[in-house]
């Protein structure tokens, strides 16, 4: 056992941040009342998260009518949430760097973050869920608690890895069996010190757990997308040993309940899922700029 999460994080010396872009970016989004210009302005002074923006919006990603080509014109069209957690995902992707020799490989690992942003985004739209944008922060960044543990900790991170294999468990059992909290938690931690929006956080902390949060609609819409990314498109190291039974999880059951008179059918939910995958692959490659 190492302590507390908190600590944890304080002790390491180069805490990751998200670069200062994205920091401006969610702050001039988020005030109460948010300056267009000069967030556009902001955005346009980096030329290579523009480009890649642009490019994203004219690919069909979000199926609009004509060409844009200015961030003021995304904004208005596509409105400041969506601009502003682009910035992010554009900047997020290609920003941390992979020990050599990390089981943990950044480019699997930010696939299936994007994966499970586009499908909480789906899912929100399906289930009519208001707080969507702050939804695909929480799920661009779930697991970025992974980052520092294989980064900053690679002893425990063997250790984990050992235990996993030898109990053949999830890693957030490994996790907490070797560290007493889980990458969750250390994300948890991280996104209050990056001050993003404390749904975000919350929701981040608890993604393995989300009956155990305030806001566990918020927090089970995650759970869910992850678990439908992981047999889809992309699992990361340590999600390998996830066998999940839909109908016994907490996610699935708290989503039945809020969304009941909706009256998912979860077979066909599942099926429209699988579209959602080519865009979540989409938005990877253009984040990437390939
Ligand atoms: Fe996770
Ligand atoms: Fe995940």
């Amino acid at each position: 056992m190492t302590g507390t999460v908190s600590q944890y994080v304080a002790n390491i010396d180069n805490l990751p941040v998200l670069p200062e872009i994205a920091q401006k970016v969610i702050a001039l989004a988020d005030a109460p009342r948010p300056n267009i210009a000069e967030l556009a302005d902001l955005i346009q002074k980096d030329l290579s998260i523009t480009a890649n923006i642009f490019k994203l919006i004219n690919s069909g990603y979000f199926s609009l009518r004509r060409e844009i080509a200015d961030v003021r014109q995304a904004v208005v069209l596509l409105g400041l949430q969506q601009v502003r957690n682009l910035v992010v995902t554009m900047v997020s992707v290609n920003h941390f760097e992979e020990p050599p020799g990390s089981p943990l490989k950044l480019a699997n690992f930010w696939d299936h973050c994007l994966g499970v942003a586009t499908i909480t985004q789906s899912l929100a739209q399906r289930f009519k869920f208001g707080e969507a944008p702050n939804l695909y922060l929480a799920a661009l960044l779930h697991d970025v608690g992974k980052i520092i543990i294989q980064c900053h900790y690679p002893d425990d991170l063997s250790q984990i890895v050992d235990y996993m294999e030898q109990n053949h468990c999830a890693m957030v059992q490994a996790e907490q069996a070797i560290l007493g909290f889980t990458h969750a938690e250390i994300g948890g931690v991280l996104a209050e010190k990056w001050q993003l929006p404390s749904s975000v956080c919350e929701a981040i902390t608890y993604h393995h757990q989300c009956q155990k949060a305030n806001d566990h609609v918020f927090a089970a819409i995650l759970q869910f997308a992850d678990f439908i990314t992981k047999g889809r498109l992309q699992a990361v190291y340590g999600d390998q040993f996830t066998d999940v039974v839909f109908d016994d999880e907490p996610c699935w059951k708290i989503l039945k309940q809020r969304f009941a008179a909706q009256n998912i059918d979860f077979e066909r939910l599942l099926l429209e899922m699988d579209d959602e995958i080519d865009k979540a692959r989409e938005l990877v490659r253009q984040a990437r700029g390939s």
